[in-house]
Parts: structure tokens; C-alpha cells; sequence
């Protein structure tokens, strides 16, 4: 089993696509573990991106990141890192492959609507900055039998 960071960008939230954004991870089996509603800092955007720090990019990111609320959430399940990216679509919407969220939602690059983690070290990162162990919830799902072999 895996865990993953997953965010609901600003540009997702102000277009009401909340619901179909999760709708997606859920219905593919994925197991939600975390999830909140946050208005995220400037600070803790900085650290979120520090990977990022003095790209051109960077400054437009953390403006973009900050300027509405976003929900944050943990997937759990196997191979659940590469599975969100592949359900997410690549970094650049207009290069994405269709059916993913990113092809079928958006445009451009700046505006891409979610973030998932990029690697098991990154995963554990992200997650650790959003979450306390207490608001991350270890369930059994009824259905698990009829989703993992
Ligand atoms: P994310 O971290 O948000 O999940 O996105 P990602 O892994 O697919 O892409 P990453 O390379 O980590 O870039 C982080 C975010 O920065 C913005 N970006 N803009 N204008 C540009 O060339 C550019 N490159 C990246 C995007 O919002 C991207 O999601
Ligand atoms: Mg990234």
C-alpha cells in the first residue's frame, strides 16, 4: 500500500470542479484517507515548492497556489503515487492525455487544477507538511475484496 499528497488547486475550487475531481480518484478504487479545506499560507507554499525556488515560474506558483482555498487530501492503495499522476495527466494540460483530469479540464500549464506527489520521498514529505498523523485515518472499506485481488 501507498500513499500519496493529493491538492485541489484554487482554479479547481473557484470552478466547482471539487466534486467531479474526487468523484474520479474514488470511482478508480483509490482509498481516501485525509482530506481538508485550507487556505494555504504563503509560507507553507514556499516549502510545499522549495524544489521550485528561483525557477521563473515560481513566484507566479506561489501567487496562484495562495490566491483561494484549496482541499487536501491522502489516497491510499498500491502503486497509488503513479496511478494519480497517470489519472491526473501530464504538468502541461494541452500535452495530456485525453481522459485524464487535466486534458479534459484545462488549458494551460499555470492553471492546471491539481497536484499529486511525484515519488514515494516526496509523498511522505508532502504529506507530513499538510497532515498530522491524528487526521490521517487507517479504515477498512467493505469493498476492498471487490477492488484488490
Ligand atoms: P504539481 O507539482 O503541481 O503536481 O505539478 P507537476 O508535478 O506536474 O509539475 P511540477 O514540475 O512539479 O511543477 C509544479 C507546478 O508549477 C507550475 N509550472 N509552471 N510555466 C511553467 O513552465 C511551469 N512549470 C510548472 C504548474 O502549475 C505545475 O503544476
Ligand atoms: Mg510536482
Amino acid at each position: 500500500m501507498e500513499r500519496t499528497l493529493f491538492i485541489i488547486k484554487p482554479d479547481a475550487v473557484q470552478r466547482g470542479l471539487i466534486g467531479e475531481i474526487i468523484t474520479r480518484l474514488e470511482r478508480r478504487g483509490l482509498r481516501l484517507v485525509a482530506m481538508k479545506m485550507i487556505r494555504m499560507s504563503e509560507e507553507l507554499a514556499r516549502r510545499h515548492y522549495a524544489i521550485h525556488e528561483g525557477k521563473p515560474f515560481f513566484e507566479p506558483l506561489v501567487a496562484y497556489i495562495t490566491s483561494a482555498p484549496v482541499v487536501v487530501m491522502v489516497w491510499e492503495g498500491p502503486k497509488a503515487i503513479e496511478i494519480v499522476r497517470r489519472t491526473m495527466g501530464a504538468t502541461n494540460p494541452a500535452e495530456a492525455a485525453p481522459g485524464t483530469i487535466r486534458a479534459d479540464y484545462a488549458l494551460e500549464i499555470g492553471r492546471n487544477l491539481v497536484h499529486g506527489s511525484d515519488g514515494p520521498q516526496t509523498a511522505v514529505t508532502e504529506i507530513n507538511l499538510f497532515f498530522t498523523p491524528e487526521e490521517i485515518l487507517s479504515w477498512e472499506r467493505d469493498t476492498d475484496r471487490w477492488i484488490l485481488e
